[in-house]
């Protein structure tokens, strides 16, 4: 991979890295797009990543179809593959790991602890072997995002971070690769996690200011339906994630849920000015 990208750059070619667990759905696929359009050569990573699960996680169970996303990657026109093992990116004597502070304690990082320290020691390795001009990354997993804006800030690398809007299901439902856990009635369940996002930016625009009612309001939602257990419900500062009282400016709100054993997470962006 090192040997592809640096010809790559000796062409004086633009690289595009998008960084996957595979499994690929559209939502990935939108990255891959706009790696196609913007950047001379694109490669897809796929890895999942043993670090960034915590013992008690679905490591093990995690979806995994590799032909069918090589199909997929390949009828794209994406210019490579990069498939490390865990005893290539992790060999025995590794101990070295980045670790972004603050951002990282709250939200998903409060109740996955090992989470995002694996995604930026992991991210790191992948842009220091491919070297790419830019990388892409979904909204959807916009904590993760900022904390690789931050690692990216933090240690002056030269890459262009690009964050691409969610991808959702005809029903609302934001596109993972988990989705594939969830039975009919769960599906069900599922669908209520964007539907309650809807509602509270509707209750936003019509004037509600009140944090506190806007996650009670969420709650609500998504309790109705059974089978949901609330892990966080987040109205917070979108790049130091604290928690608001009064809803001003710029503003995120995410969840977390788990519906039977895929734990489901969505958010939005508002500007209430
Ligand atoms: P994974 O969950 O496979 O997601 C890979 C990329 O696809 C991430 O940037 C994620 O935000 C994006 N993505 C997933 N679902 C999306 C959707 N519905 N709409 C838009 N983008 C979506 O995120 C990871 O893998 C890993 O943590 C990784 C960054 C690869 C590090 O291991």
């Amino acid at each position: 991979m090192k040997t592809w990208s640096q010809q790559t750059r000796e062409e004086g070619k633009t690289l595009g890295l998008v960084p996957t667990m595979g499994y690929l759905h559209e939502g990935h696929l939108s990255l891959a797009h706009k790696s196609l359009s913007t950047c001379d050569r694109t490669v897809v990573s796929i890895f999942v990543n043993p670090k960034q699960f915590g013992p008690n996680e679905d490591l093990d169970t995690y979806p995994r179809d590799l032909e069918s996303d090589r199909l997929e990657l390949e009828r794209l026109g994406v210019d490579a593959l990069f498939l490390p093992t865990s005893e290539d990116m992790y060999p025995e004597e590794f101990q070295t790991y980045v670790h972004v502070e603050e951002i990282t304690d709250k939200l998903c990082g409060e109740s996955r602890r090992e989470l995002f320290r694996g995604v930026t020691t992991l991210v790191l390795k992948l842009f220091h072997i491919v070297k790419p001009y830019s990388a892409f990354f979904g909204e959807k997993d916009r904590q993760q995002l900022e904390v690789i804006r931050k690692m990216v800030d933090d240690l002056n690398l030269d890459i262009q971070i690009v964050g691409l809007p969610i991808v959702r299901e005809p029903d609302g439902l934001a596109m993972s690769s988990r989705n594939q856990y969830l039975g009919n009635t769960e599906r069900k369940t599922a669908k209520s996690l964007n539907e309650a996002l809807q509602k509270a930016q509707q209750l936003i625009a019509q004037g509600e200011s009140s944090a506190e009612t806007i996650r009670s309001r969420i709650r609500t939602i998504i309790e109705r339906e059974g089978q949901a257990q609330v892990d966080y419900i987040s109205v917070c500062d979108p790049k130091r994630f604290e928690e608001l009282e009064e809803i001003q400016g710029k503003t995120m709100i995410a969840l977390a849920v788990h519906v039977g054993k895929a734990r489901l997470i969505d958010n939005c962006l508002i500007e209430r000015i």
